[in-house]
């Protein structure tokens, strides 16, 4: 009995300090304490973008060292990987974005946030443009930002090889109001398809969902649509049962290209079996409104132009530079045979310039345009940027021992100030010893649709490819792991319980 008591007490007793603890981190989430305000005698650190390169720099960056600035059309942090589950509505767009105004309110001292896009970067003069895109504007509406320091983090634009129609009729996936468009274009797609003496030829067109780039992009959300249509749309909407058809338009010969062979015909059988149609070796040349015309090559390698009618187009082929990053590259001649961003050193100092660093989308490191490098590249320019502090505050230090040791009395005073040098010499050898930015690859994911997910995992210095329902509860675990915020983690858990239990919501906004 007393064993059973003291169990009963001691579990009592760990859960009410549980439960402190969880109200005591939730009490400190929503009263964050005050900040000291910038300090204008420091210096200016400008960091342009709130994606993942520019986050994972101010995660854990120490503001007190400067005077931070941040621009970015974007007054939130979205968590990409989760973004096409937001096309059909497995998860809600907000569950995956993080207000940055939130996040920067919880850093020791205080970083201004502007809420606008940076038009251009005059590197010579210090200066970033920059202009508020929002609906409401104020008296002022754009305006320079001088910096010391900047941090280019800008992202990149969807590509669209000057393909005529693209950005007229197709939609992209990048941003959370894409997501929106998509989910709301599929189901007036669907509601379209069944008006009242509807013409089966436009039935049929109106019900075929193209998406063209075999990326992990176009693969995820190929592959989300078809879930939405398997579990949801064909159960409250079964007219459309007999013509909802998802393809997917690739140039190059398979799909996924930085996949493993394994895993590429993995995903292809899946799609088969999910009847997706895969449309391999097949350029699109021009969009209109109503069809895509599309150049394949045959098993005899003759070219054949075809028209195929869609009513959804998703527009998946990768990135392209952003205007500010191109005309950048433009005013540094070091960075003239740069095509794809701004080439960066080891270090991620844009090559050309002493004060101006790039991460993510927007530089070229050689490594692939992914969250994972730009939160590494973000997370290393931190590590960096309170070094520098730190040795500025030695070697400030140090100034002052050297005068303190010429005024020094006598030799046992001067010997006292020779052995603090000594320890601060030592002290800043070891601050700058920061070797370069090395990039360690964990791995790559991606969902396939029907409860399957495909992984190529870097472990114990080999390669693991996998896939399967497994690798999907493992895709799961991992993005749930790397969501930006426990509120964060908890809403997308909610998301998949709901569409669970409830099905996806088929209303149209
Ligand atoms: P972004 O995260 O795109 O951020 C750019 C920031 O700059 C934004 O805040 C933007 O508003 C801001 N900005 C834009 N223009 C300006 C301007 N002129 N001035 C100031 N600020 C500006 N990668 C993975 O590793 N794993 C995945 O599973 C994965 N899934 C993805 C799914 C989708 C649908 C997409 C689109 C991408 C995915 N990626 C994934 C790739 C990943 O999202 C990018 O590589 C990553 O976002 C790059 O980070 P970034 O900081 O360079 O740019
Ligand atoms: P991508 O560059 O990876 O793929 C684009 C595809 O479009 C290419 O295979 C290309 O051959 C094809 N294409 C280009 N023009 C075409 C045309 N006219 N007609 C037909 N096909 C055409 O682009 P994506 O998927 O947008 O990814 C961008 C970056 O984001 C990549 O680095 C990717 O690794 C990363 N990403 C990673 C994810 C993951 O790890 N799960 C998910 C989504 C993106």
């Amino acid at each position: 009995f007393s064993v059973l008591r003291w169990t009963w007490r001691l579990t009592y007793l760990t859960t009410l300090a549980g439960l402190g603890w969880v109200g005591y981190g939730i009490w400190i989430m929503r009263n964050p304490e005050d900040q000291p305000e910038p300090d204008p005698s420091k210096k200016t650190l400008v960091i342009l973008g709130t994606g993942w390169g520019a986050v994972s720099l101010l995660k854990k960056l120490d503001t007190e060292n400067y005077n931070v600035v941040v621009v970015s059309p974007r007054n939130y942090f979205l968590f990409t990987p989760l973004l096409p589950s937001c096309t059909t509505g497995t998860i809600e767009h907000r569950s995956i974005m993080e207000p940055i105004r939130n996040f920067l309110r919880h850093k020791k001292a205080a970083v201004k946030f502007y809420e606008a896009e940076a038009t251009k970067i005059d590197y010579e003069k210090r200066i970033v443009y920059i202009n508020d895109e929002s609906e409401i504007k104020g008296d002022i509406s754009s305006t320079e930002v001088p910096f010391d320091m900047l941090v280019v983090g800008v992202g990149a634009e969807n590509a669209t090889f000057g393909i005529p129609g693209v950005r007229e009729h197709g939609l992209f996936l990048k941003e959370v109001g894409d997501a929106q468009r998509i989910r709301t274009r599929i189901m007036d797609c669907c509601e379209t398809a069944t008006f009242k003496d509807q013409d089966p030829e436009e039935i049929k067109r109106l019900l075929h969902m193209v998406v063209v780039g075999g990326g992990p992009t176009g693969v995820e959300f190929a592959g989300e649509l078809q879930d939405f249509f398997n579990s949801d749309l064909k159960k409250w909407i079964p007219d459309i049962t007999e013509n909802f058809q998802v393809t997917l338009v690739e140039a190059l010969p398979n799909v996924l290209p930085m996949f493993s062979k394994q895993l590429i015909d993995y995903t292809e059988k899946t799609f088969k079996e999910e009847t997706i149609t895969i449309r391999t070796k097949t350029m699109v040349k021009n969009v209109t409104d109503k069809y895509i015309e599309a150049e394949s090559t045959g098993p005899d390698g003759k070219k054949i132009l075809e028209r195929i009618p869609y009513g959804l187009l998703v527009w998946a082929t990768g990135n392209a530079l952003r205007p500010v990053v191109k005309d950048l590259m433009m005013q540094i001649p070091a960075q003239k045979d740069s095509r794809r961003g701004l080439a960066v050193n080891e270090y991620l100092v844009v090559k050309g310039t002493e004060n101006v660093w790039a991460v993510g989308d927007c530089a070229v490191a050689n490594y692939a345009p992914t969250a994972q490098v730009a939160a590494q590249e973000g997370a290393f320019l931190a590590r960096l940027f309170n070094q520098m502090a730190k040795t500025n505050e030695i070697e400030k230090q140090l100034a002052h021992l050297s005068e303190a040791q010429e005024k020094a009395p006598n030799k046992e005073a001067r010997d006292q100030v020779f052995t603090d040098i000594k320890d601060l010499q030592k002290r800043l050898r070891r601050v700058k010893r920061m070797g370069p930015f090395e990039y360690s690859h964990q791995g790559s994911l991606a969902y396939i649709g029907s409860e399957k997910a495909v992984a190529d995992i870097s472990w114990l210095s080999g390669n693991f490819a996998t896939g399967g329902t497994l690798t999907y509860f493992f895709w799961r675990s991992a993005y749930l792991s790397m969501c930006f915020s426990t509120r964060n983690r908890i809403l997308v858990g909610l998301d998949w319980i709901k569409s669970k239990i409830f099905g996806r919501d088929v209303s149209r906004e």
